[in-house]
């Protein structure tokens, strides 16, 4: 099936068009051919999408360039406010299900998708068509529980028993939720022919789908319909990896509560002549505003929300949040308020990612890596954190020679009087127009690329380096942690602060094996060895393989072994000289 294109895409789509535009400046990046063709192929999606004219929009927008952040979310917000989710049955009959809805107006795109049971994702073309189908709605009619009278755009389709609304045979293509479990992508890494062709196909198999990104728009929209009962113009936009091109099936969805457009910051007082304004409660501090708010609404998505369930109030976090699960979708959720910087993180890791494919390709392939090594972990810990990974690949780009991305001082000297941004004192100015920055030309390849990240990592001077992408070079270490990188915008800030000396020195240890295992698999044939159908793994698949770090274990003895031996014979001479000094 081709690709599902609506903005869609767009994340994938600006970043396929980013590629041509690189290849409009010359530069040719050796073992990427490959890499063109393969984003348009929809790895392992069944969807069973509309048609619709928005394939042909979204085609003219491919060509007319990269689009930024901020453009791809509005179009992305607009879309969820004209979109439903409902819970429906796994035989329900597709062709009456939306002849039904079809009452309401055109749909423009819906999908399947299963998470704790069938869910469908319908798009109307109007916004009128939502409320109509709102009218239709009706409220549950149970015998001995109560209800919180709470309507939504979260809706179950009801088969009022007539003998033709399921279909025994309708079996719906599914649009798969969740990365393909590591054996299953070990194998399929180990079917490739070159270790860039491997990181290209991970990157596919575990970037977020097009389904996946609009389901958390959606997710999104469907929260802020909760809080938009107190804050009617408040927004709720998705930031960190479910925008800046990082994001993984599988990866939380951070949500920020927008209350600018009310709260006056982004509006001009009048200098003369008669005014009106509102009268508001005073609170002790901005921080006190954004506690008081996120606990209200949190009380509210645990009380009211439907499918919200496990909602917990972390206030007193540095950056409070309320965190919680959306059944229906599979996400966990983590709202904030006030976090503009976060905002700002997100552009700059989208922009990045932009920039140049290598980026992307080499950023997933490090996380997953890591994920399967338990270097990062789901569960808050002294673990480095995908966040801190990301910006040290970055760094690694910068260090090469010639860099690949630029430095983000660089691009704050190529920003515009529009780009200008400084948040809670901290200046968080870059550029947005993409054709300002000029790339230079360095033409590695992702196999030598990923090799080089091992290799620049495993010999880091991590006892007295600080790791600044705002410098592009190391920097003398301003406190004791073991890993300083420092925040790209709250410089003072280490973003990994959490990670304690045993969890950096494992990734250390990681990162020279696994450098060591990608230099012997340059001797090895890809394919080589195969058992009947399993085919051995070579190149990437070892490096995720987790009987590897057993293996790495029993290495690093014996390559200790000479060192050992050395100093024992040293400790034999000495003691002989001694003796011989004696006697
Ligand atoms: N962030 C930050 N400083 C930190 C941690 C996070 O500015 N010390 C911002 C970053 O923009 C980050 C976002 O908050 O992208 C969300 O954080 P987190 O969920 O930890 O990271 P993600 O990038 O979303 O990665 P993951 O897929 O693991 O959720
Ligand atoms: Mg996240």
């Amino acid at each position: 099936m081709r690709p599902c294109a609506s903005i869609g895409a767009a994340m994938a789509a600006s970043f396929a068009v980013c590629r041509l535009h690189m290849r409009g400046r010359g530069i040719l990046v050796k073992g990427l051919q490959k890499v063109d063709t393969c984003l348009h192929r929809n790895i392992g999606t069944n969807v069973v999408a509309a048609q619709s004219a928005a394939l042909r929009k979204d085609e003219t927008d491919e060509k007319e360039g990269c689009k930024s952040l901020y453009a791809v979310q509005a179009e992305r917000q607009e879309q969820a406010e004209r979109s439903v989710l409902i819970s429906c049955h796994s035989r329900t009959n597709e062709k009456k299900f939306l002849k039904h809805l079809s009452k309401h107006g055109d749909i423009k795109k819906y999908f399947f998708y299963e998470s704790y049971g069938m869910y469908a994702v319908v798009e109307f073309a109007n916004r009128e068509s939502v409320a109509s189908l709102l009218e239709e709605a009706v409220i549950p009619s149970v015998n001995h529980e109560s209800m919180v009278p709470f309507k939504s755009r979260l809706l179950s389709l009801k088969n009022l028993g007539s003998a033709d609304s399921t279909n025994q045979q309708s079996g719906h293509q599914c649009q798969p939720q969740a990365t393909i479990p590591i054996n299953e992508l070990i194998q399929r890494l180990s079917r490739e022919e070159s270790i860039d062709q491997q990181i290209t196909f991970l990157t596919e198999a575990y970037q977020l789908t097009e389904e996946n990104s609009r389901l958390r728009f959606l997710v999104c929209s469907l929260l802020k319909d909760i809080a938009a009962a107190y804050f009617p113009e408040c927004n709720i936009k998705p930031f960190g990896s479910s925008v800046n091109g990082f994001g993984k099936l599988g990866s939380d969805l951070d949500m920020f509560l927008d209350l600018d457009g009310i709260s006056g910051r982004n509006t001009k007082m009048p200098k003369s002549g008669l005014s009106l304004e509102y009268q508001m409660k005073r609170a002790n501090s901005e921080r006190a505003v954004t506690q008081s708010t996120l606990s209200v609404i949190g009380e509210c998505v645990d009380q009211f929300g439907p499918g919200c369930v496990g909602v917990q109030k972390i206030l007193n976090a540095r950056c409070p949040l309320v965190r919680f699960a959306h059944q229906p979708s599979g996400f966990q959720c983590d709202l904030t308020a006030n976090n503009r910087v976060a905002m700002k993180s997100t552009e700059l890791l989208y922009l990045y990612g932009v920039l140049d494919p290598r980026v992307r390709f080499l950023v997933f392939t490090v996380r997953c890596w890591a994920r399967a090594h338990g270097i990062t972990s789901g569960i808050p810990g002294a673990w480095i954190t995908n966040f801190s990974l990301t910006v040290m690949v970055l760094f690694f780009l910068q260090r090469r020679s010639p860099p690949i991305i630029p430095t983000l001082d660089h691009l704050r000297d190529l920003a515009g009087p529009a780009d200008k941004s400084v948040i809670e004192g901290n200046d968080c100015t870059f550029v947005s127009d993409i054709s300002k920055i000029q790339l230079q030309s360095n033409t590695e390849t992702l196999e030598k690329l990923l090799c080089e990240f091992f290799e620049f990592y495993a010999t880091f001077a991590f006892n007295k380096m600080s790791i600044s992408i705002r410098k592009g070079k190391e920097q003398n270490k301003p406190e004791v942690a073991p890993l300083h990188i420092q925040n790209p915008f709250e410089t003072s800030l280490n973003v990994s602060k959490n990670v304690n000396a045993t969890q950096l020195e494992r990734f250390v240890a990681l990162c020279q094996e696994s450098s060591w295992l990608l230099q012997q698999s340059e001797t090895n044939t890809p394919g080589s060895g195969n058992k009947g159908n399993t085919p051995t793994p070579w190149g990437l698949a070892t490096l995720l393989l987790p009987s590897q770090v057993a293996g790495i274990k029993s290495r690093k003895k014996r390559r200790r072994e000479p060192a050992s031996e050395r100093i024992k014979s040293l400790l034999e001479s000495l003691k002989n000289n001694n003796q011989q000094k004696k006697s």
